[in-house]
């Protein structure tokens, strides 16, 4: 009941969220990308229109049914992620970067499919550095609140610090992978200028509603 009377957590915020991975081809039928089901990035979405924030959801190739209320564009590669994220940023007072976006393109994607020949050669492909989307957002002269994701295989105390002082990010929530990848639960670590904040695991969607009342409250002009 008191909630009822009390204004929702992001109401009048409008937050900007990428999810899932990228994909970049190699030719017409094939491509490399990185693991991510989306789940994490479309639940902090609904979460997050949920707390009355006006959201748009930017998504990488993923099978995922669009959360209410979120307005959601889909993309394909880094670069096409990139543009749709600068595009939109001016607009938003929150940035939640989620997506596992590709950090290298094929220099040279075919545009046909490359076949098997005769003699069994194999290809070899050069590789290009995508935009790093965060790191640009961050950078902007006026910029939105920045939430960084980072999956790492080990060392997340050092890795997630140092992540988070690179990308010049307030906020960054880290995880620990293959563990995480395609499950409907996952635990994370908070990184902010204050320090290491381990939360217990639990359900990707009960997790989602925890990390927007973390990111609720380290807003500027936070009413909590
Ligand atoms: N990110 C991004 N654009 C990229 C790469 C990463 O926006 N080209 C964002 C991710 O969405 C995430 C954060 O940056 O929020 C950290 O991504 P991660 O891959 O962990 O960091 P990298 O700097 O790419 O470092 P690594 O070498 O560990 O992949
Ligand atoms: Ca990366």
């Amino acid at each position: 009941i008191v909630s009822f009377f009390r204004p929702k957590l992001l109401a009048g915020r409008r937050m900007l969220i990428t999810a899932g991975p990228t994909f970049e081809p190699i030719d017409p039928v094939r491509g490399i990308t990185n693991r991510s089901s989306g789940k994490m990035g479309f639940a902090l979405a609904r979460a997050a229109s949920q707390a009355g924030a006006d959201v748009r959801l930017i998504a990488g190739p993923v099978a995922l049914a669009t959360p209410w209320g979120v307005e959601r564009e889909d993309v394909e590669t880094a670069r096409q992620m990139h543009d749709a994220v600068m595009q939109a940023v001016a607009d938003y007072d929150v940035f939640v970067s989620v997506a596992a976006v590709a950090d290298w393109r094929v220099a040279q994607p075919s545009d046909h499919k490359i076949k098997k020949t005769a003699t069994q050669a194999v290809p070899s492909l050069s590789f290009i550095e995508n935009p790093d989307i965060l790191a640009t957002v961050a950078r902007l002269p006026n910029p939105p609140f920045c939430v960084g994701f980072a999956a790492e295989s080990d060392n997340l105390e050092t890795n997630g610090e140092q992540k988070r002082i690179k990308k010049n990010v307030p906020l960054l929530i880290g995880n620990l992978g293959p563990a995480t990848f395609g499950r409907d639960d996952n635990e994370v670590v908070l990184f902010d200028a204050s320090g290491v904040t381990h939360l217990p695991r639990s359900s990707k969607d009960a997790l989602a509603s925890v990390l927007i009342e973390q990111i609720a409250r380290r807003l500027p002009d936070a009413s909590l």
